[in-house]
């Protein structure tokens, strides 16, 4: 992906644009031009290709782009292949492997930002200008980077994001921060003319209650407080099933985590069905206990599962290295064949807003004897005390079952997004 393709006359946009969309096209660009605002507003598809025909095809020969993503993966699938559609495969061509592309001619570089290596290739990188997916949710690390490398006269970067907390670095730093060359652009909801009124109503329903109706649907920056899981917490039955088909589980997952001598070692059993994910088995290890109580009620665990699903994985808080291992001696000894892994602990705020989003969508239950995990989901409220998005953790609640569950679901959030 070295020689530039032939710069192919760019398109006018194919389509029509909303008002708000036309306003935005028409703007004059600054160096940080930001698009906030509710989620299916028109942001994204307008902003890629106002981005992709504006300022990239005009640009000169040698300059060097850049677009960057949460991760490769959400980079993929909410900017490269959308933008793809809209300019034709002529105009832009892209490897994920080999993170390059060529839109209009020019070279670019593709990025997911919570990539730890991504800082530091971004660090050695000058870039004409960067088109940010999903800004807000960028480590701010990342982001006064690559405003550092944005550093050449004419340099810039258009970003979208929806409302995060009001202490987000996006919102302190960048939307508040006066003398910036910036234009911020708000979208909400109504503003995308090309949804259905049954769409809007839908997703509607599926926030309501939570902290992201009144981001990702109002369009504010604002606290997370109250209950975490407002549907699990008002209408346990919307989730709370009695019995599954165990021929509709595709595998199942363990999670582990080790909550120390503060509370106590959760094991959680997570099915995954066409119809999302089930919450299957639970154990909460309390009182006196040593590694080997511990191991040998894990091995139990595993057995209980084996028995009538297919288990191949073990997501283990990777915050305790010795008695991970602990497990995986007493799981080899007891000729369990179980890949026993680190947990991969993403945000919390990440797995949160993957469950909500499953709840919303009636993609996640819970079987009724796991009264651990269904009370610890109904009690879980926001930490208002902390300047971001924080689940209250004071041994009030039973988080320990929580971050077990989703320890097993994590690994295949990626996925779980892609289903709904
Ligand atoms: N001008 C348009 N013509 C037709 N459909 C459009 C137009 N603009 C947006 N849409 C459609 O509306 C939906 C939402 O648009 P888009 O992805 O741009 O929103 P967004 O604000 O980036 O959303 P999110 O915050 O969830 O990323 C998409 O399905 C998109 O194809
Ligand atoms: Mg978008």
């Amino acid at each position: 992906m070295t020689a530039p393709a032939p710069v192919v006359e760019p398109a006018k946009p194919a389509f029509s644009l909303s008002p708000k969309q036309l306003a935005y096209w028409k703007a004059p660009d600054r160096r940080i031009n930001l698009l906030e605002g509710s989620i299916r507003s028109g942001k994204s598809k307008v902003s890629l290709l106002k981005w992709a025909i504006k300022t990239v095809a005009p640009a000169p020969r040698d300059c060097v782009f850049l677009i960057t993503g949460k991760t490769m993966t959400a980079n993929r699938r909410n900017c490269l292949t959308v933008l793809q559609k809209m300019v034709g495969k002529a105009n832009f061509k892209f490897s994920v492997t080999t993170k390059t592309g060529i839109l209009f001619g020019h070279e670019v570089e593709l990025e997911g930002a919570n990539d730890i290596q991504a800082e530091t290739k971004i660090q050695g990188g000058t870039y004409k200008n960067a088109y940010c997916d999903e800004i807000a949710l960028y480590p701010p690390s990342f982001i006064t980077m690559l405003l550092g490398r944005l550093s050449e006269v004419g340099a810039g970067l258009t970003g979208t994001c929806n409302p995060d907390h009001p202490k987000n670095y996006v919102k302190t730093d960048i939307i508040d921060k006066p003398g910036l060359d910036k234009a911020v652009h708000r979208f909400l909801l109504e503003d995308n003319i090309f949804l259905g009124r049954d769409y809007i109503e839908n997703i509607k329903k599926e926030y309501a209650g939570t902290v992201y109706y009144k981001r990702f649907i109002d369009g504010l920056w604002c606290q997370a407080e109250g209950v975490i899981y407002p549907v699990i917490a008002a209408t346990p039955e919307r989730v709370v099933v009695d019995k599954i088909d165990p021929a509709s589980i595709k595998y199942v997952n363990i999670g582990v985590d080790f909550g120390g001598n503060k509370s106590g070692d959760a094991f959680s059993a997570v099915g995954f069905t066409k119809q999302g994910p089930v919450i299957i088995d639970e154990e909460h290890v309390t009182g006196i206990k040593t590694p080997e109580v511990l191991n040998a009620r894990f091995c139990e665990f595993v057995k209980k599962q084996m028995a009538v699903y297919k288990v191949y994985e073990a997501y283990v808080d990777s915050a305790e290295q010795t008695l991970k291992a602990g497990l995986e001696d007493a799981a080899f000894k007891a000729k369990i064949v179980l890949n026993i892994r680190n947990a991969k602990k993403g945000p919390i705020t990440g797995r949160i807003h993957l469950i909500n989003l499953l709840i919303g969508r009636n993609r996640f239950r819970i079987l009724r004897h796991c009264v651990k995990t269904i009370e610890a989901f109904q009690q879980a409220v926001w930490d208002k005390r902390i300047d971001k998005d924080e689940r209250l953790d004071d041994g009030t609640v039973n988080i320990d079952v929580l971050d077990a569950a989703e320890y097993a679901l994590e690994p295949v959030a990626e996925q779980l997004i892609a289903e709904v």
